[in-house]
């Protein structure tokens, strides 16, 4: 994985944005230097740029893991990033093992601090390792819940991401996940994805003098599909969808599914 020349210390603006995007070969040398960058105040960030709203949508997708898989004993949140939601789980699902598992280094370093710290209740069984969730460590059929927020539209081959989810799930076992989608709506995603660049780029320059680190998220979505064709994708690689449920229009959706 070749790193941008933009390093984690420098200005990732410089790049051209749009082709490292645009081309699945060089985005995650783009992502991952972004997300190293961010990561210390990735939590504040994410607060901030959802009104709040954040919260509740990761507690109502634990809630509906922990509902599917109550007993679940192996659990894989994949792009944890700082380990908010791994760590929920660890307290939602008490017989669970967690792995935490993101590309981004700096991340699994502000995972392992926060569970020395606000999580230390559950960081016997919360492990954050680096690693690819296009291409997993884990054995084929070993995992009871895999979960990933905000995370497959950030790879550069979501296809590639779902028949790993489907690979080290096993059958009956089950999917969560959470993420922005573009609205189907014409003028609604317009307005939304003006809302998440604007609010993006302002808040990107004020805290890290580089609005691309954060207006990345609109780009992002413009790139990515709808709920529904997630679903799609769920059900074309293994998985029968039992819930689909959305925020914001259709900018938000989380999805449960259980493997066949
Ligand atoms: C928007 S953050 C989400 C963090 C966390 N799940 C949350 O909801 O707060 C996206 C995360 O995906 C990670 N990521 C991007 N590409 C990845 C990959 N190929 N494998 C694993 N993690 C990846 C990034 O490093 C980043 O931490």
């Amino acid at each position: 994985m070749t790193p941008p020349t933009g390093s984690p210390e420098g200005k990732l603006g410089t790049l051209d944005v749009d082709a490292y995007l645009a081309d699945p070969l060089r985005k995650q040398a783009f992502v991952t230097p972004m997300f190293d960058i961010i990561a210390p105040r990735y939590d504040a960030f994410t607060r901030l740029f959802s009104l709040g709203m954040d919260a509740g949508w990761k507690r109502r997708a634990i809630a509906a893991a922990a509902a599917a898989a109550p007993g679940a004993r192996t659990v894989l949140d994949l792009a944890s990033g700082t380990g908010d939601v791994a760590a929920q789980l660890a307290r939602a699902l008490p017989h669970a093992a967690v792995t935490a598992l993101d590309a981004s280094p700096r991340m699994i370093d502000a995972a392992r601090a926060r569970l020395r710290t606000r999580d230390a209740d559950v960081a016997a069984r919360v492990t954050p390792v680096v690693g690819d969730m296009m291409a997993l460590p884990q054995e084929t059929a070993t995992v009871d819940v895999v979960s990933a927020s905000y995370g497959v539209r950030n790879v550069p081959d979501p296809v590639q991401c779902v028949r790993e989810m489907a690979r080290v799930v096993h059958p009956g076992g089950i999917l969560v996940t959470l993420d922005f989608y573009q609205p189907g709506f014409g003028p609604w995603r317009a307005l939304f994805l003006w809302y998440l660049s604007l609010a993006g780029n302002i808040v990107g320059w004020l805290w890290h003098r580089d609005p691309v680190v954060y207006g990345y998220i609109a780009r992002s979505i413009r790139d990515f599909m709808t709920a529904d064709a997630f679903s799609a994708l769920l059900e074309r690689e293994g998985f029968d969808v039992i819930s689909e449920s959305r925020a914001l229009f259709g900018g938000i959706a989380q999805h449960v599914a259980r493997r066949r």
